[in-house]
């Protein structure tokens, strides 16, 4: 049977991961700063992660939500301590669209409203609220149109007035750092100006943090940077290393029944052994700090070429602009420097999304096969 076709495939197919370097079956040498699209957040067979998973699937690997499940209690309290969302209650699921699912749905349970507002560019994955939610016609059917989603710019206060002066909208959902959408991020102020509006008319703020989140951005999660209290944050991608885990934070003013939400999945415990292993490596490791010294690192290095136009984002969620289209670099990075960089929606900027535990030698590499590229 052939496969669905749906991915335009490169021509590379790795047979074995370690650290930053992805290796195909001919033993060839690739430096991941893709991060396999921003989830691999502690590195690649990370000795830690691969004990206490092989421990707990030597113990029980799945039951369903119908049970007591300590790990989940363990991870919430975890995720709290260290990212200092202190209060805020966990409910698990599998993936990043299913985080901004449940967020989506949540709000408008807890508003009674239908309506959301989204930003021009975002991304928030591909099922049927989500990807209503994210800002390309392409990836919607008739189906997923039928959700009320009006999408405004970053930073237009009258819009957002607008907007929620219609009394209808039950959240606003923000990237702090554009992913897809090719790293752009809000002001402080129009994040400041999202809360006061958002609390003043009973509207939820859900900060997607799928791919930002977990030490990505230099914080624990990039919306920090703004000093608001969201009433939601999705959060997924880096949480597992690889394992497929997601979830949402929620404001303890929302208020859980039973059955609102709910998953087969979601919470297993083997991607609650995942996400334990990576936040005891992230604070081990320091990588947050490590993070964004690495990213303040590339940007100093990455002013000194003539050909990037603009560098964008923080932490080691960036993007480098070029005047053209960037297709072609990537093939090169690949093919003849062996070195993994990601794409986004603004096609001629490419994104730098390595482990965290990235070194300077690696992003070296990567400026001196920019070099080369543009000689
Ligand atoms: C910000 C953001 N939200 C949601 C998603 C969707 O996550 P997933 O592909 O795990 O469903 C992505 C994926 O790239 C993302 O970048």
């Amino acid at each position: 049977m052939p496969l669905f076709d749906v991915y335009p495939l490169y021509d590379v197919e790795p047979a074995k991961a370690r650290g930053v370097y992805v290796y195909d079956q001919k033993g060839n040498k690739y430096l991941d700063l893709y991060g396999g699209h921003a989830v691999i957040s502690i590195g690649h067979g990370h000795r830690t992660y691969k004990r206490m998973l092989k421990k707990q699937l030597n113990r029980i690997g799945f039951y369903s939500n119908a049970v007591q499940n300590p790990l989940q209690e363990m991870l919430s309290s975890e995720i709290n301590r260290q990212s200092g969302c202190a209060g805020y209650e966990l409910f698990m699921c599998s993936s990043g669209a299913e985080a901004n699912e449940n967020a989506l749905k949540l709000a408008s349970f807890h508003t009674g409203k239908p309506r959301v507002i989204a930003f021009q560019n975002a991304f928030h994955g591909r099922t049927s609220a989500a990807v209503a939610a994210t800002d390309n016609k392409n990836i919607q059917a008739p189906l997923n149109t039928q959700q009320q989603v009006t999408f405004i710019p970053f930073n237009d206060d009258k819009a957002l007035e607008k907007e929620i002066a219609k009394g209808d909208v039950c959240a606003i959902i923000f990237e702090a750092i554009q992913g897809v959408g090719g790293l752009d991020e809000p002001t402080t102020d129009f994040v400041k100006q999202i809360e006061a509006i958002c609390n003043k008319h009973n509207v939820c703020i859900i900060a997607d943090e799928v791919q930002s989140g977990f030490g990505r951005s230099g914080d624990f999660f990039a919306y920090q940077k703004y000093m608001i209290t969201p009433h939601i944050i999705s959060i997924a991608k880096g949480m597992g290393n690889g394992f497929p885990v997601g979830g949402i934070l929620v404001n303890p003013i929302i208020k859980s029944k039973y059955g609102m939400l709910g998953t087969t999945f979601g919470g297993n415990h083997l991607a609650c052994s995942a996400s334990l292993a990576v936040l005891q490596v992230l604070e081990k490791e320091q990588l947050c700090d490590h993070a964004k010294a690495m990213g303040e690192y590339f940007v100093e290095k990455a002013k000194t070429l003539p050909f990037v136009k603009t560098i964008k984002g923080r932490g080691l969620m960036l993007g480098l602009e070029f005047e053209k289209e960037v297709g072609v670099l990537r093939k090169e990075l690949i093919f003849n420097h062996r070195i993994f960089t990601g794409g986004s929606s603004n096609k001629n900027l490419i994104r730098i999304l390595p482990p965290l535990n990235v070194q300077k030698k690696h992003l070296d590499q990567l400026i001196k096969a920019l070099q080369i590229c543009h000689q």
